[in-house]
């Protein structure tokens, strides 16, 4: 497709710190790029803990305000700085040109009103001379879209009265209503059981197909990663250590990281047998090790991965990693 080969979104050497107190700070992100092309779904995985929600609430700016730091970076969509734009005009991109659906749509959703007062506001927000009976139209259609019986129902009903599936579907509802350019999905899943969840992954991927929005999917959770992107990134400790066309990251994964999150991840033949775990733990902002954040996990680490974070390297197009050793047998 012609479409895919233009960028959506590029993200050059992003970096994110937190303010601790007036004089200290502390990196959550390190000098991260990637893109997003148009039409293309992008996942990024990670254990939790490995700055994937901080990257993607950078794009928004939704970081807490007086604690973030941007020391360096830019965030390209369609070519202009998000990380420079005046807060008007960030919010006429916020909710219009880009969406987002998080983890828990309880909290995102006004519990003191109705679904279809909630869907108009959204549409009318960024459409403020859209005749009243023609947004509420799109907002029908836009619950129709994600297939909840009886929509014109819905639209009267309040969030409390939905199950959490059904919640789910209407903020994703919400987020499609202005048919944005880019849906940054952080988690979407994760609180839903396995049947309901893979019945709102085959809705974005129906959404995505009809509208063409690019999607930026986050999770931990390989399996849905396999289902939903066509390129995945690898986040740990902050930084970018794989990124690969997703067919290529599972059948070669090359960082001893990605090569661990598969090795600990049952896949769909799992007969039962133990699963390898990476040892310990994701490290916090105040335990960062030096160089590679992942070295003092890494069964291949060797004494120079603790000094400087390796550079990246092409091991075949469009497939990348940083990792001093991948070239060894492993
Ligand atoms: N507002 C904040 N202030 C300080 N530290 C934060 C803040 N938000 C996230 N962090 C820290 O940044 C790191 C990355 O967090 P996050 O991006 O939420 O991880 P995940 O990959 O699970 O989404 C974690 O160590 C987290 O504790
Ligand atoms: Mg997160």
């Amino acid at each position: 497709m012609e479409q895919q080969n233009q960028t959506l979104l590029q993200v050059n050497n992003l970096s994110v710190d937190f303010k601790v107190d007036r004089k200290h700070s502390l990196h959550a992100v390190r000098s991260i790029s990637f893109e997003v092309k148009r039409g293309e779904t992008l996942g990024i995985v990670g254990e939790s803990g490995c700055g994937k929600s901080v990257t993607c609430m950078s794009i928004l700016r939704l970081n807490p305000e007086r604690r973030t730091l941007y020391p360096t970076g830019e965030i390209l969509f369609e070519g202009k700085d998000l990380l420079k734009m005046s807060p008007r005009q960030l919010s006429a991109i916020r909710g219009n040109d880009i969406s987002m659906v998080f983890q828990e749509p309880m909290t995102a959703l006004n519990p003191l009103f109705t679904i279809g007062d909630q869907l108009m506001e959204a549409l009318r927000v960024h459409n403020p001379h859209m005749e009243k009976a023609e947004a509420y139209e799109q907002c029908l259609k836009a619950v129709e879209n994600v297939k909840i019986p009886n929509p014109e129902r819905i639209m009267k009903t309040y969030p409390f009265t939905l199950s959490g599936g059904m919640r789910q579907r209407v903020m994703i509802a919400m987020a499609m209503v202005t048919k944005p350019q880019l849906l940054i999905c952080d988690e979407p899943t994760t609180a839903l059981d396995v049947t309901i969840q893979a019945q709102v992954l085959d809705l974005m991927n129906q959404l995505k197909h009809e509208v063409g929005t690019s999607i930026i999917f986050i999770t931990h959770d390989l399996g849905v990663i396999s289902e939903m992107a066509d390129r995945v990134i690898i986040m740990y400790g902050g930084r970018i250590c794989e990124e690969a066309p997703v067919d290529e990251l599972f059948s070669h994964p090359l960082h001893p990281y990605t090569r661990g999150l598969i090795d600990s991840h049952p896949s769909p033949d799992y007969t039962g047998d133990r699963l390898k775990v990476i040892p310990g733990s994701v490290p916090t902002l105040q335990g960062m090790p030096s160089g590679c954040p992942f070295n003092n996990r890494c069964p291949y680490a060797a004494a120079d991965c603790g000094d400087v974070f390796p550079a990246f390297e092409t091991a075949q197009p469009g497939h990348c990693l940083a990792c001093y050793h991948w070239k060894e047998e492993k």
